[in-house]
């Protein structure tokens, strides 16, 4: 990995990538599609034009999560600032960063911020988010990290004061129970005593208004979920027709999570060519392409204890649509509370 230092000298990108996504997805790939259930993980939806396609998602009026996320944090981004002193905010999944501008104007403002961390595994967002931010805001150092954030945690840089680790828009909804204790924890270990974990969580709530959510009557979302075959079709020299499957969304009332799935509209064979594989679908056959967990506060409140965290806040919008939760170390909650008591 070679470190890319830009003219300006604001900016530092570090590309952790180089070959080992296209393993990944490989790996991903011939091990989800030669499942008795197939499927594949969300992460391979975001190739610049899935990016470009969840941008669109979120200006849709049925998905509300980013607008319930925004209100929460207009509210409370100058409470958060005062009570991180954060000189760094690292964010993992940072996407455009759009909604972390109201976080970065609240530390801009309280005069604590340094230097912003972009985590994402596509590389346009890192570089043009990097970009914008050194021009909004003068001063700022940005040191983007490209990589998978399930392999590449170890390669966020040392902090440079105290540290807000952000993951918003619900994307930790993404990983199913027993990865998401693990991921916590892994994110956990990022945090020294004086950091803070602030995590966007989408909520638990009548299933259609879950449901047109993710399956929205322009069909964004249904193309968003078919792009991940053009990525196939690109990286893998695969021959799928994306107009062969149906884009599917179903909340699953005892899991407590929305299920994105293509069904397959015919019986058909596809041949994945970089894997000399051949994958055959049953006509009404269906490949799982994301989970989307809900949460209600005791469960989130027991995978962040069950990660040695401990809940500082827990921030809601007034239709309790969305919840952001700022938590830290338990061990330091726990020094804490012995020294004062
Ligand atoms: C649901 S979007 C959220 C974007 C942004 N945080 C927001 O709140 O609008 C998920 C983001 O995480 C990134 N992402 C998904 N899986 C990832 C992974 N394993 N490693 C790094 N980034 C990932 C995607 O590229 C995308 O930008």
């Amino acid at each position: 990995m070679e470190p890319i230092a830009n003219a300006d000298a604001a900016i530092r990108i570090d590309s952790h990538l180089d070959g080992t996504h296209e393993r990944s997805l490989a790996e991903d790939v011939l091990d989800g599609l030669t499942r008795p259930f197939k499927e594949l993980p969300p992460k391979h939806f975001y190739d610049a034009r899935g990016a470009e396609l969840f941008d669109r998602i979120c200006e849709l009026p049925e998905y509300y999560p980013p607008r319930a996320e925004r209100a929460i944090l207009n509210e409370s981004a100058a409470e958060l600032a005062e009570l991180t002193n954060a000189a760094e905010l690292v964010e993992l999944g940072s996407g455009t960063a759009a909604k972390t501008r109201v976080l970065l104007d609240a530390l801009h403002e309280a005069g604590t911020l340094r230097r912003y961390v972009p985590v994402d595994v596509t590389e346009s967002m890192v570089r043009s988010s990097a970009e914008a931010l050194t021009e909004e805001y003068p001063g700022l150092q940005v040191h983007g990290v490209i990589g998978d954030f399930e392999r590449h945690l170890g390669r966020v840089p040392p902090a440079v004061g105290p540290r807000i680790v952000a993951f918003l828009g619900g994307t930790i909804g993404n990983f199913p129970p027993g990865s998401r204790r693990r991921f916590l924890r892994e994110i956990a270990r990022l945090l020294s005593p004086e950091d803070h974990l602030l995590m966007g969580t989408d909520l638990v709530k009548d299933p259609q208004v879950l449901e047109a959510a993710y399956d929205d009557a322009q069909g964004v979302t249904a193309e968003f979920n078919r792009n991940v075959l053009q990525v196939l079709n690109r990286e893998l020299e695969a021959d799928f027709d994306p107009e062969d499957f149906d884009h599917v969304a179903l909340f699953d009332r005892e899991h407590e999570w929305i299920e994105m799935r293509l069904r397959a509209r015919r019986e058909h064979t596809t041949l994945v060519r970089a894997l000399d594989l051949s994958v055959h679908f049953d006509a009404g056959e269906e490949l799982r392409t994301e989970i989307s967990a809900k949460f209600t506060p005791e469960r989130l409140e027991g995978d962040l204890s069950a990660a040695g965290l401990e809940l500082v806040r827990w921030l809601t919008d007034p239709d309790e649509l969305f919840a952001l939760t700022l938590s830290r170390s338990a061990d330091v909650a726990a020094v804490a509370s012995n020294g004062s008591g």
